[in-house]
């Protein structure tokens, strides 16, 4: 089956060798469909509207949250907060349940390959509130080290990724989580990269809460997800306060309104939800056994491709355990920025440079990296092409 013809951008751009799906995915005509529909035949804002098109509105913006909840195995709808981004839920949860409860000591454990969302926010709440910050290491293979040494009785909470957006790597969650919950510590899973490629499953997590974007899931850019269990979001006091988050306003003191609103302070983003239905229901019909064959093929042939030159220094798990088709990869003597440049002469687009993650560039001792990642639309002719464009990037460099 050929996915590739289910994404218009390619036939537009028939030469276009797409190679940086983790910066954001192309989309499918179904999501295009699905947001040009709600704004050709259904436009209204939801929740406010007595009328029959608000209803209808309202209704396919709830479904979405529907579709989402059960993508990820929540136990309620009302436990799926719509968002910005990842980047804004990961922001929410350090505002809203750390200002509320956690304090100067207590600590919170992230991990040395975490995107910068996940840990600027706290650095930003240790400045507030003057909790102390842990990281988990990385070998030098770029898997995530487990050390239950560090998870002692101030920790308070965990933040995890799923998938590494430069190592491509996808941590063992669930010890983790498991000897979190045994100090009484709350886990935010940062699923991000990882929604578009495996199953996620917040109940077989148990996730207190996870976080992912839509435009990284053939969704729209500007409608993310935050998952959280039913009782925390009730303790937790709202992050922005606005119309629809409340249940009563007077002049000196609100109430907040019941879940999922109290959590979605003003008009959200309707058509973006819509769109990530679609794009979920895309992934669904085709199904992550079908995703992960093909993905998996793909990388574990880039991998091969990778290793026959000498050149190159995969970062990351150069095998397939523990991987997903993120590969980032670098050359002595060029700079990564210069290999984006030279891949970009010849149309093939992949991404260079930190990857919004800092701290894990300084523990490889690099100052960047190079990153193909990958999606069912590729193709092993698109990787035979980069790999050709490679050696004479190599060349160029080395005459
Ligand atoms: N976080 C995205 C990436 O890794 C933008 O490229």
């Amino acid at each position: 089956m050929n996915y590739r013809q289910d994404f218009p951008i390619f036939k537009n751009r028939p030469d276009l060798i797409y190679l940086d799906s983790a910066a954001t995915s192309q989309k499918p005509q179904a999501v295009l469909d699905a947001v040009y529909g709600f704004y050709k035949s259904m436009n209204s804002n939801v929740h406010r509207g007595t009328y029959p098109l608000s209803e209808e509105a309202t209704e396919a913006y709830e479904d979405a949250r529907k579709t989402v909840s059960s993508f990820i195995n929540a136990a309620h709808p009302h436990e799926v907060i719509f968002t910005r981004n990842a980047t804004e839920s990961v922001n929410l949860v350090a505002r809203a349940y750390g200002d509320a409860f956690l304090n100067k000591g207590d600590e919170v454990l992230l991990t040395k390959m975490e995107h910068h969302s996940s840990i600027v926010p706290w650095l930003q709440l240790k400045d507030r509130k003057g909790i102390v910050l842990k990281y988990l290491d990385v070998s030098k293979e770029g898997r995530l080290i487990f050390d239950p040494k560090l998870i002692t009785a101030k920790t308070k909470f965990v933040s995890v990724t799923a998938m590494s957006n430069v190592l491509g790597t996808i941590p063992d969650l669930k010890p983790i989580i498991t000897a979190a919950h045994a100090v009484g510590a709350k886990v935010l899973v940062d699923a991000c990269q990882s929604a578009v490629h495996i199953k996620t499953d917040v109940q077989a997590l148990d996730a207190d809460f996870l976080v992912f974007s839509g435009h990284k899931l053939y969704a729209p850019t500007g409608i993310g997800v935050l998952y959280a269990k039913t009782d925390i979001l009730n303790q937790m006091p709202p992050f922005l306060g606005g119309g629809d988050m409340i249940h009563e306003v007077f002049l000196d003191h609100f109430t907040p309104g019941e879940l999922p609103n109290k959590f979605e302070a003003g008009t959200p983003h309707i058509a973006g939800a819509i769109g990530l239905k679609a794009a979920i229901d895309y992934v669904n019909k085709i199904g992550f056994p079908v995703i992960q064959k093909i993905e998996n093929e793909l990388t574990e042939y880039l991998l091969g491709k990778f290793k026959a030159l000498p050149y190159v220094r995969i970062i990351g798990p150069a095998d397939m355990m523990g991987r997903g088709p993120v590969i980032s990869f670098v050359i002595e003597g060029i700079h990564a920025h210069d290999m984006a440049e030279g891949f970009a002469t010849k149309g093939i687009c992949i991404r260079a440079g930190q990857h919004c993650a800092q701290p894990l560039m300084d523990y490889f001792e690099i100052p960047a990296t190079a990153r193909i990642s990958l999606a069912i639309y590729n193709t092993k002719d698109e990787i035979d092409a980069a790999i050709r464009t490679l050696e004479e990037i190599y060349k160029y460099f080395n005459p």
